[in-house]
C-alpha cells in the first residue's frame, strides 16, 4: 500500500516540477525524469540484496529511481548516495529520501559535479564503492577539449556524451558484484564512437538483462524525449551467460514479454567492433514467448483461493490430527520451503472428514501452493510449494484461506507438472512479471489466472529438472533459463 502512495505520489512531483523546469537548462542538464512505472521495472531487475546496500543515484533529479528502489527493500540495511547538480532539483530530492528516512537508512545528497566526485572518488585508494546502482543519466554531448573529456581521460574513460561518461564511472565505483540498472538512449549498442565504452563494459560486465521499448518515444511521453531508451542491468565482474532480452510497447508494460537469448546473439564472434544486437523478439506482443506462452485455461490448471475458512468451520477444526481427521494447512506450514507438519501453532493443524466440512476439502494428490500474503522481508513476491502426497498420507486436505491453490478439476496433478510448475513460480523472472503488473504485495488467485505460464511439455521438463531448493534462487533461475533457451519461443 506505501508502495503505491509512495510511487504514485513521486511520480505527481515528477510532473509538477518537470513543467516548472526552464526548457534551457532542461536541455542543457537532461532533466528528463523516470516515470513511476518505469522506475517500479528497473528496480524489480535487482537480485535480492545479500548484504549492506550502499546505492549509487548520479543524477538523480527528484528522486524517482532512489524512491522505486526504496519501495523495493524496505527493510534492507542500506546507505544512499545521490548526486544532483541541479540546487532546485536537489531541494526536492532532500524532501523525498527524508520521506524514507528510518533507523538503517542513511543518505546523503551532493549537490555537485558527479563527474568530478566520482573521478576523485575513482583515483583516491579507498574512494567510496557502492552495491548498486540506478541511474538515468543525463545525455548531451562532451566536446572534445572540455573540462569533463580531460577528467574522464584521467580514469581511463575515453567518451563522447554525458550518458556513458555517467555510466562508465558508475562501473569503475561498483564493488565485484555490483548490479547497475540504467535507463540509456541505444545509441552506444553501435555508435562507432562508442567503441571504447563497449569495450570497456563488455571486459568489466556481464549484460544481464536489456529491455527495448517498442514505441521509439514511449519512455518518456510526458516529456516528448525521441531518443529510443533501454534498460539494461549490467553485474560487475559477472559471469557472462544468456542475456534476457524483453519489450514492451510502452511504459505500462501491459504487453511486457521476455526470451533469455545465447550472449553470441548479443555480441557476435570475432566482432572487432562489439556491437551490442538487441534481437527483435519473434511474434512481438501476441504472448506467445518463452515462458509465458499459455494460459491456465489452456494447461487445464486451475487456482483458487484456499477454500477453508478456519472460523466459519471453527466446530470442525482440531489442534493436533486424530482420528477421522485430515490435514488442514497453512502457510505456516512451510518453512524454509518445506512441509512441517503437524506444526505448534495456535491455528489447528487438523480438520474433521464430517459430512459439512467435505465439500471444503480436496483429494489426496499433489497440488502447488502459494502464500496469498508475503510478508516485506520476503525475498518474492511469489512463493510456492508443493504439496507431495507421500509426505501428507491421507485422504484429503483441507488447505486455508491464506494461501491459493493450483489444482486439475479440484483434484491434484501429476507430480512432474507440479513440480515445474512450482519452479517456474519460485524464479526471478515471475517474480520481476509480478513486480511490474501487480501494484500490490499480496498474489491473489485473479492475478494468478492472469499471468501466462509455460507450455506442458516445458512445465514437465522444469518439473524432471527440478531436484533444487525452494531458496536456492541461483539453481532455480539456472535451470529456467537453459530451459527457456532449449525452446524457442512459438
Ligand atoms: C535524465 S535526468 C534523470 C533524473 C532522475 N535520475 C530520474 O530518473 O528521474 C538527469 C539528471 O541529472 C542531473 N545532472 C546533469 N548533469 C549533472 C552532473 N554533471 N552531475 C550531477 N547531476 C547532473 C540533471 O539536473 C537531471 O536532474
Amino acid at each position: 500500500m506505501g508502495e503505491i502512495a509512495i510511487q504514485g505520489s513521486i511520480d505527481a512531483v515528477r510532473l509538477d516540477v518537470g513543467s516548472s523546469l526552464e526548457a534551457n537548462r532542461k536541455s542543457e542538464l537532461g532533466q528528463f525524469m523516470t516515470p513511476a512505472a518505469i522506475a517500479t521495472f528497473m528496480t524489480s531487475l535487482f537480485s535480492a540484496p545479500t548484504k549492506t546496500i550502499h546505492l549509487l543515484d548520479a543524477g538523480a533529479g527528484v528522486g524517482s529511481l532512489t524512491s522505486a528502489f526504496l519501495d523495493r527493500f524496505q527493510g534492507s540495511t542500506a546507505s544512499v548516495e545521490a548526486w544532483e547538480i541541479d540546487p532546485l532539483l536537489k531541494m526536492v530530492l532532500a524532501d523525498t529520501l527524508a520521506s524514507y528516512a528510518r533507523a538503517g537508512l542513511a543518505s546523503s545528497i551532493h549537490n555537485s559535479d558527479f563527474i568530478e566526485d566520482a573521478v576523485w572518488n575513482i583515483s583516491m585508494e579507498g574512494g567510496q564503492r557502492f552495491t548498486h546502482a540506478i541511474l538515468n543519466p543525463p545525455y548531451r554531448k562532451i566536446k572534445s577539449d572540455s573540462k569533463h573529456r580531460y577528467l574522464l581521460r584521467d580514469v581511463g574513460i575515453e567518451t563522447v556524451n554525458l550518458y556513458t561518461a555517467f555510466l562508465a564511472l558508475a562501473i569503475l565505483l561498483m564493488e565485484e558484484e555490483g548490479e547497475i540498472v540504467a535507463i540509456v538512449p541505444r545509441s552506444f549498442c553501435n555508435g562507432t564512437y562508442y567503441r571504447p565504452f563497449r569495450e570497456q563494459l563488455l571486459q568489466s560486465c556481464a549484460i544481464e538483462h536489456i529491455h527495448v521499448f517498442e514505441a521509439r518515444n514511449k519512455a518518456f511521453s510526458d516529456d516528448d524525449v525521441l531518443q529510443e531508451n533501454i534498460i539494461v542491468k549490467l553485474k560487475k565482474a559477472g559471469a557472462q551467460g544468456a542475456v534476457t532480452v524483453s519489450e514492451s510497447h510502452d511504459a505500462t508494460f501491459s504487453d511486457y514479454h521476455e526470451r533469455a537469448l545465447p550472449f553470441g546473439q548479443i555480441i557476435k564472434d570475432g566482432d572487432a567492433e562489439r556491437f551490442i544486437h538487441i534481437p527483435v523478439l519473434a511474434n512481438a506482443g501476441d504472448g506467445t514467448h518463452g515462458l509465458f506462452s499459455h494460459s491456465l485455461k489452456e494447461l487445464g490448471i486451475e487456482v483458487c483461493t484456499g477454500p477453508v475458512v478456519d472460523f466459519r468451520l471453527r466446530e470442525h477444526c482440531r489442534a493436533e490430527p486424530e482420528s477421522g481427521t485430515v490435514p488442514l494447512i497453512y502457510a505456516h506450514h512451510f518453512s524454509d520451503g518445506k512441509l512441517v507438519y503437524p506444526k505448534t501453532h495456535k491455528k489447528p493443524n487438523a480438520i474433521l472428514l464430517a459430512e459439512e466440512a467435505r465439500k471444503w476439502l480436496m483429494p489426496k494428490g499433489f497440488y502447488v501452493l502459494t502464500k496469498r500474503f508475503s510478508s516485506k522481508e520476503e525475498r518474492r513476491r511469489v512463493v510456492a510449494y508443493v504439496i507431495d502426497p507421500n509426505e501428507l498420507p491421507a485422504p484429503f486436505y483441507g488447505f486455508e484461506n491464506h494461501l491459493n491453490v493450483f489444482h486439475i478439476a479440484k483434484h491434484g496433478m501429476d507430480k512432474e507438472t507440479a513440480l515445474g510448475l512450482a519452479l517456474f513460480l519460485n524464479s526471478t523472472v515471475v517474480d520481476s512479471h509480478f513486480r511490474v503488473f501487480s501494484g500490490h504485495t499480496q498474489v491473489n488467485a485473479t492475478d494468478l489466472r492472469q499471468m501466462r505460464y509455460p507450455s506442458h511439455e516445458q512445465l514437465l521438463e522444469l518439473g524432471r529438472l527440478s531436484t533444487v531448493e525452494v531458496n536456492d534462487q541461483a539453481a532455480i533461475d539456472q535451470l529456467i533459463k537453459e530451459v527457456e533457451t532449449r525452446w524457442p519461443s512459438k
